[in-house]
């Protein structure tokens, strides 16, 4: 609808000139002012004149009939004034030509609108802490962060996406006194990041009896941060069995990073912004530790240094997002974690607008709710948080027991179970507005009805089987024809494809694209539903339907991987 809007804005905005030289309204003006109708009856889109009624000093439904009688545009098949409203109508030429047409040119490039060309986006998401569980909290920020980045690069953005993994701290002190003490090498190896858990909540447990030992993990971690050579190899190899587990993870989801920079990278890049801070007079002690002050702000003070002068969170952001603006040279700066570090960033944002920094206001906090889950206990060996391999692990299985029982046959019947399965997950979650809290049933997550993801692979799948009967026919040997209201419905619907990608990535939003791939779904289900494709004895109708199916597989196809659901073509 974007490029419909825009051609019936610039003739509106003539058009207006010519009924009263009064009336100065451009082409953007215009396109501001557009509204969609509440029911497509109605029209397509709406041109309110409630505005117009006092400069020219007449009712708003008398302008909008004058402006329905003298209004006509080659895009547009009917004009009709309502209530102070003029609604247009799209023409079924102006459809054909610049919506099925359009995405049988660009084909996967299509809904793009290039706008991020020249431009560089870092995407600071996922960043599990290393030996610490990887579970649902961290579901939000790998697929909204995933998510922006996918949309981000459709614009043409030249993305980096980075996964700052929490893979330094006092946890790794813990961690060799635990492993030193109680640990097995075969043991981490076989069982990976749950071994390394339950050293850290063994280590906690013990630590509860035995006060010492905490002193005793204070002594490792120091003996790390000075470069110990027995430590670091063990701090290498905790990071490594972390890191090939995620990374099975990451691959479910398609997911790969173009940094696993992490929170040890930046040891020796803070003391500069230190430096820095003090130098500009910002920093305060206070009670010993170093802090900024910004109760000018209404915030509580950023923390920099503790007492014993050791680096604080905040510290190692800063210094990650100066080395991030001298290595990318980013337009933009995206942090994607949950709603709990809201002030965290809005405090270390400050300090870098404090500091002098002019590209502080390129850096973006976006935050999401909580998730809990219901009904249904899912395993896991660490009580009482779920993992994010174990959600999945349950996902897949739960969809595998449906494959077997109404499509055993299928080929591939592991790797649809897994996109399937995956995918029910990531759409249910990414359904929502992020910032709200979900609670995560797996019931409804996974039902082939409703909102779901299986419901808009089962509709793409469709598409494919209809695709598949149709090969061996050359459907674009005739020109396409419109001949009932289902078939420029959906065309309508796939014309707002780029709406809803500039729109996702202003509000940082995902769950537009989401509820974008459900109207799609629901336009061509009805199409489907109503008409008859690939059997209709009408060549012209057949083919063309044959091409309106192909278009919304596209469509669905791009808009899938923009929210990290893969896609299958049978089901
Ligand atoms: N590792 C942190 C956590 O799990 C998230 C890191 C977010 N990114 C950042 N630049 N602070 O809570």
């Amino acid at each position: 609808m974007y490029n419909f809007k825009n051609a019936v804005a610039a003739d509106l905005s003539e058009c207006l000139k010519c009924i009263s030289s009064e009336i100065q309204l451009e082409k953007h003006d215009i396109l501001a002012m557009f509204e969609y109708p509440p029911d497509s009856t109605l029209g397509d889109i709406a041109f309110p004149c409630f505005k117009l009624s006092r400069i020219l000093r007449k009712a708003p439904p008398m302008i909008a009939k004058e402006v329905a009688e003298r209004f006509s545009s080659s895009v547009v098949s009917r004009v009709e004034a309502v209530n102070g409203y003029v609604n247009i109508f799209v023409s079924n030429d102006y459809l054909i030509k610049n919506v099925l047409f359009e995405i049988e040119n660009k084909k996967e490039k299509y809904g793009s609108d290039f706008s991020g060309v020249g431009k560089v986006a870092v995407f600071d998401y996922s960043s599990p802490n290393v030996a610490k569980p990887f579970h649902i909290g961290h579901l939000g920020t790998t697929v909204i962060g995933h998510s922006l980045k996918m949309l981000h690069e459709f614009q043409g953005y030249e993305c980096v996406g980075i996964n700052y993994l929490g893979d330094w701290g006092t946890q790794f002190g813990k961690l060799i006194v635990a492993y030193n003490m109680w640990g097995s090498e075969k043991q981490v190896e076989e069982n990976g990041v749950d071994e390394l858990v339950s050293l850290y909540v063994k280590f906690h447990h013990e630590a509860e009896i035995d006060e010492t030992l905490n002193q005793k993990a204070r002594n490792e971690f120091t003996k790390l941060e000075h470069g110990d050579e027995t430590n670091t190899k063990l701090w290498k190899w905790f990071v490594e069995i972390s890191l090939k587990e995620y990374q099975k993870t990451y691959k479910q989801l398609g997911i790969e990073f173009d940094s696993y920079k992490g929170e040890s990278f930046y040891t020796d890049k803070m003391p500069a912004q230190v430096e820095k801070l003090r130098n500009s007079g910002l920093l305060k002690i206070d009670d010993g530790a170093s802090i900024v002050d910004l109760s000018e702000y209404n915030m509580p003070p950023c923390l920099i240094l503790k007492k014993d002068g050791s680096t604080l969170y905040p510290t190692r952001d800063i210094a990650a997002a100066v080395y991030r603006k001298n290595t990318y040279k980013f337009d933009k700066c995206i942090y994607v974690t949950s709603a709990g570090q809201s002030l965290h960033f809005a405090q270390w944002f400050k300090v870098v607008e404090l500091m002098g920094y002019d590209w502080y206001d390129k850096l973006v906090h976006v935050p999401y709710g909580t998730v809990s889950i219901n009904g249904e206990k899912l395993a896991t060996r660490t009580g009482n948080v779920i993992l994010l391999k174990d959600l999945f692990a349950t996902a897949i299985e739960k969809v595998s027991e449906i494959i077997d029982e109404k499509n055993p046959n299928l080929p591939n019947k592991e790797e649809v179970a897994e996109a399937v399965g995956v995918g029910s997950v990531v759409f249910y979650y990414l359904y929502n507005n992020r910032i709200k809290d979900i609670n995560f049933v797996m019931k409804d997550a996974l039902s082939f009805e409703g909102n779901t993801g299986p419901y808009a692979q089962y509709t793409y799948a469709r598409t494919c089987g209809i695709l598949e009967k149709s090969s061996g026919i050359d459907y674009n040997v005739t020109s396409p024809v419109i001949t009932v209201p289902e078939e420029a419905d959906l065309l309508k619907v796939l014309s707002k494809f780029n709406e809803a990608v500039t729109g996702a990535i202003k509000d940082y939003e995902p769950s537009i694209i989401t509820r974008y791939i459900i109207d799609v779904c629901g336009a061509f289900n009805k199409f489907y539903h109503n008409c008859q494709i690939a059997t209709n004895e009408d060549i012209n109708i057949r083919n063309t339907r044959i091409r309106l199916t192909n278009a919304t597989k596209t469509v669905l196809g791009t808009a899938f991987g923009l929210i990290c659901m893969k896609k299958t073509e049978k089901i």
